[in-house]
């Protein structure tokens, strides 16, 4: 059964586009876009709320657009603000700007957020490049009809991460003297922080770092057969025994400062994408 918003919203962003879609598609997590945004050349913003069929916004002030930037030479998507589940949007409005890229030709998708670093050795303030992740939302964007022209009914999901551009982030990463760890990134519904014995168990189940935003979009993205790479930036520390208190306020504030250097890699992997095809 094919699904019709994701591509009634392609339809408009294609006619609309000044020029061809890029092969790379960047999502920016809260906060995190602004650096990135300042150093590349902004050659086209389109307004969430002009394209038919995405989702609508709940923030005020945080509607959302889509950013055709080139860095360097290199043109790529951006898409700012996203979809949450703790917004109450559904599992398929999360994913649905990602399927709308890959319907308009796009062939892989950066996913960046801010998290919540679980393990121990991991400092607030550095980044992660995700290797694998583990979806505790309990809700999966492919629940119902499988529209089979986007992809299986039962996609594989044994390389969620492509271990490629993992190591083409390291390499960019120790060319410019940036701190990248690697973990397994664990998605939570949210809006609620995690308690001490939650976190103590996500730690039990083998995650490194953990946020709300995330691993529907993977889901969905290998699901469309797209390259996936995921950088988290580490807001703040989760340790279960000596838990500090956290507020989304210095969470933000930790996203913006991390923002900064996750668009320092940004700036230079992008490029360096095109050496990979
Ligand atoms: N938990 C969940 N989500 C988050 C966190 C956290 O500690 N930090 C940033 N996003």
């Amino acid at each position: 059964m094919p699904l019709t918003r994701p591509r009634t919203a392609a339809r408009w962003i294609a006619e609309h586009l000044h020029q061809p879609t890029p092969p790379t598609v960047l999502v920016l997590g809260s906060g995190l876009g602004a650096s990135l945004t300042h150093h590349a050349k902004v050659l086209q913003r389109i307004p969430y709320s002009d394209i038919p069929a995405f989702p609508r916004t709940t923030a005020p002030g945080h509607a959302g657009e889509v950013l055709l930037l080139r860095i360097n030479h290199t043109p790529v998507l951006a898409l700012c603000g996203r979809f949450h589940l703790y917004e109450g949007h559904p599992p398929h409005d999360v994913v649905l700007p990602v399927r709308a890229t890959k319907l308009l030709g796009a062939r892989r998708v950066i996913l960046t957020n801010a998290a919540g670093a679980l393990n121990p050795l991991f400092a607030a303030g550095s980044l992660m490049a995700i290797t694998d992740q583990i979806n505790l939302t309990g809700k999966s964007p492919l629940t119902g009809p499988n529209d089979e022209t986007l992809g299986p009914r039962f996609p594989d999901m044994s390389q969620v991460y492509s271990p490629r551009l993992v190591d083409l982030a390291l390499a960019t990463a120790t060319r410019l003297g940036l701190r990248l760890e690697r973990g397994v990134y664990l998605g939570v519904a949210g809006p609620q922080l995690e308690t001490p014995a939650e976190t103590r168990m996500y730690r039990i189940l083998g995650a490194d770092a953990i946020g709300m935003s995330t691993v529907l979009e993977a889901i969905a993205a290998r699901h469309l057969g797209m390259e996936v790479l995921g950088i988290s930036c580490l807001t703040n520390q989760n340790l279960p025994d000596c838990m500090a208190e956290t507020s989304i306020e210095a969470i933000l504030a930790q996203a913006a400062a991390s923002g900064a250097v996750l668009g320092q890699l940004l700036l230079h992997l992008i490029p360096a994408l095109e050496d990979v095809s």
